[in-house]
């Protein structure tokens, strides 16, 4: 969950060699799913959102769905990069959980695991951490933003984020992270530790390197905004949680702030507010949103509120009931849990296995 996180910047060039290549890969994911190892995650800082669920849970669940192998991760050992103390974790993980199963994330299809069950993938961030150097990491977008944001001292696990995600990614050996552009200069540091360990260390099996390069896969979907218009975020009260009820969402939405041209348009650059809210009910009735826009009409801000509290209760209704049935069985979460963690221990040991052939250190 980055949402309350800086959103650092990617030159234009990275950006755009990127684009390139995940549209590439997009065109090829229906054609080759099998060529596609899928890794992304969540940290479990609270409940999952709208701005998750459209932003990325929505198309976690479409690749899956198009066959391709998927490693969710809850990377609760990043709970404390940033924070002191773990707050309610379990209560967060199992939401999480709950959550995931809900959306239609398949427990059969993806294996969902936690972080810090899994020592062998831990034990990858050493040797990748003498693959990178203090300058580097301090070049990192993210973690440049957090030491210019002077409101608490940088851990020493926040300076060394990056290369905790290069061994999320490169544990399961996977070469596609779908991501929004923030997460870029992540993805580098990945490919970075990959092609360094091969060029120092070799090979366990030649022409094979252990860490193949990842690739992003950057989102289509626009950014949506809080209920305020302002960046959607847990601790501003402005989102809408999946697991809400449909009284809450609408009592939300009705404080939602539009402006006073009683005629609805999509217009993103002049009416922010009004412009997403139009999109998130184009988005849970899965139509344009200027024809959503042009069904409103002359019909204010109540009738666009009205519009998008039916379509998002709507479009959430199954999601909710499924998710209660699912929070009601913390045992279930659980098996669920263990399972995901059993198989992404076994990949994570095979993959240790040939580090330390390839560095000498299988004795
Ligand atoms: N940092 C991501 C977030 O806050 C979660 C995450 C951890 C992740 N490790 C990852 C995402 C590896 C992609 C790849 O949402």
């Amino acid at each position: 969950m980055t949402d309350e996180h800086p959103q650092p910047q990617t030159d234009s060039a990275t950006l755009a060699r990127s684009q390139e290549r995940s549209d590439a890969i997009e065109a090829d994911l229906a054609v080759h799913p099998e060529r596609y190892r899928m890794l992304t995650g969540d940290r479990p800082t609270g409940n999952l959102h709208i701005g998750h669920y459209f932003g990325s849970l929505a198309n976690r669940v479409r690749l899956q769905n198009l066959g391709i192998e998927s490693f969710i991760l809850v990377a609760d050992y990043q709970v404390i990069y940033d924070r002191d103390g773990v707050g309610d974790l379990k209560a967060s993980v199992d939401s999480v959980l709950a959550d995931y199963l809900a959306i239609g994330l398949d427990p059969a299809r993806s294996t969902i695991f936690t972080h810090s069950s899994i020592p062998a993938l831990n034990q990858l961030i050493l040797p990748f951490l003498a693959l990178v150097t203090d300058s580097e990491l301090r070049r990192n977008p993210t973690v440049k933003d957090e030491l210019a944001n002077l409101t608490r001292p940088m851990s020493g696990l926040m300076l060394t984020f990056p290369v905790h995600q290069a061994a999320d990614i490169l544990f399961c050996r996977a070469n596609l992270v779908p991501v929004g552009k923030d997460q870029l200069p992540h993805i580098e540091v990945t490919r970075t530790i990959a092609r360094r360990f091969d060029e120092r260390y070799g090979r366990a099996v030649p022409d094979a390197p252990v860490f193949p390069q990842a690739d992003a896969l950057l989102s289509a979907t626009p950014l949506l905004l809080g209920m305020d218009g302002h960046k959607m975020s847990k601790s501003r009260g402005n989102t809408i949680e999946i697991g809400m009820d449909a009284d809450t969402t609408a009592r939300i939405i009705k404080r939602a702030v539009t402006d006073a041209d009683r005629h609805i348009t999509f217009d993103p650059a002049n009416r922010p507010e009004v412009s997403n809210l139009v999109q998130l009910a184009a988005l849970c009735q899965g139509r344009e949103p200027t024809d959503v826009a042009a069904e409103l009409g002359d019909a204010g801000g109540g009738g666009l509120k009205a519009l998008v509290t039916e379509a998002v209760n709507e479009y959430l209704a199954p999601i909710r009931e499924r998710r209660a049935t699912f929070a009601a069985d913390p045992a279930e979460l659980r098996r669920v849990l263990a399972e995901g963690n059993a198989r992404a221990n076994e990949i994570a040991e095979s993959t240790l296995a040939d580090v330390r052939t390839a560095m000498q250190m299988d004795y």
